[in-house]
């Protein structure tokens, strides 16, 4: 049973972002923070200037593009993430899986994964993965959909989407890793640093940002038409925002080897 949900989500992912390379950047790039971050500049904050880094699971490139000139590369298991991201310029991303990284020991300074840790399966391997290829003391700087921040509006507008969706709320492979618990990340040997919580605003300033809002969530087995309900839904808000709360976990690796 486990091994059958561990397929479905895994095939899930891989179909979704076949079919819409680049959407995540699509939208998160578009929302600011009350101090006028984009999540992608919010990740990559914590990194010093100079550290050689990993970005994981790094789709369509964003991150890495916070960095230009920086010793920073990329990795993704998605060829049409891939294909996207040499359209934006960026050409530093190999095609790879989270789980079995092709770098030696110890070799960055710094790892980030924006938007990735409730997906990626094993997430336990990944994090052994990620221990491996950075050097004692090397942060790991991690984000993910977080519950809140959010204001009233923001969670009845979900309420709703998620109802035109014929569902009760977004799910994920690894929902253990989006509470509280730290564990996950202190079993394998990462240190918290900080752990924080924004709400960035996405303005709806079109229909096609906010059908494209509908489209970048993952919400497997909802039918088409049950997607175009929702679009429909977020289509009537043009001209109004929405929030999207995210959670950024910064940590280092423990100096045991
Ligand atoms: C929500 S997207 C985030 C992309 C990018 N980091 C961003 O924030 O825009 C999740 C990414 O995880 C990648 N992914 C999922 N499982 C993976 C794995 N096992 N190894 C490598 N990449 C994986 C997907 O291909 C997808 O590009």
């Amino acid at each position: 049973m486990r091994h059958e949900s561990f397929e479905r989500w895994s095939d899930y992912v891989s179909t979704f972002h076949r079919e819409h390379p680049g959407i995540t950047e699509d939208i998160l790039s578009r929302a600011t923070s009350a101090h006028g971050l984009n999540p992608y500049q919010w990740i990559v904050a914590p990194i010093p200037l100079g550290s050689r880094t990993l970005d994981l699971a790094c789709g369509s490139g964003p991150s890495l593009r916070q960095r230009p000139g920086e010793q920073w590369i990329g990795i993704d298991r998605s060829i049409s993430e891939l294909a996207r991201s040499h359209i934006s310029g960026t050409d530093n991303i190999l095609q790879g899986d989270a789980t079995a990284l092709p770098f030696d020991d110890a070799t960055f300074d710094g790892v980030v994964c924006s938007m990735a840790v409730m997906v990626i399966q094993p997430l336990g391997t990944a994090l052994e993965e990620v221990y491996r290829v950075l050097r004692p003391g090397g942060m790991f700087v991690v984000t993910m959909p977080g519950r809140r921040p959010l204001r009233i509006r923001d969670v009845a507008r979900y309420a709703r989407l998620v109802a035109r969706l014929r569902r009760h709320r977004l799910t994920y492979p690894n929902e253990h890793v989006l509470r509280r618990d730290r564990t996950t990340f202190e079993s394998r040997g990462f240190e918290f640093i900080e752990d924080t919580r924004l709400r960035f605003r996405l303005t709806f300033d079109t229909p096609e940002t906010a059908a494209g809002f509908v489209e970048s969530l993952y919400v497997p087995g909802a039918t088409s038409a049950n997607v175009a309900r929702a679009q429909r839904l977020a289509a009537r808000w043009v001209g109004s925002d929405i929030g999207i709360p995210l959670r950024r976990i910064t940590m280092r690796r423990g100096l045991a080897t």
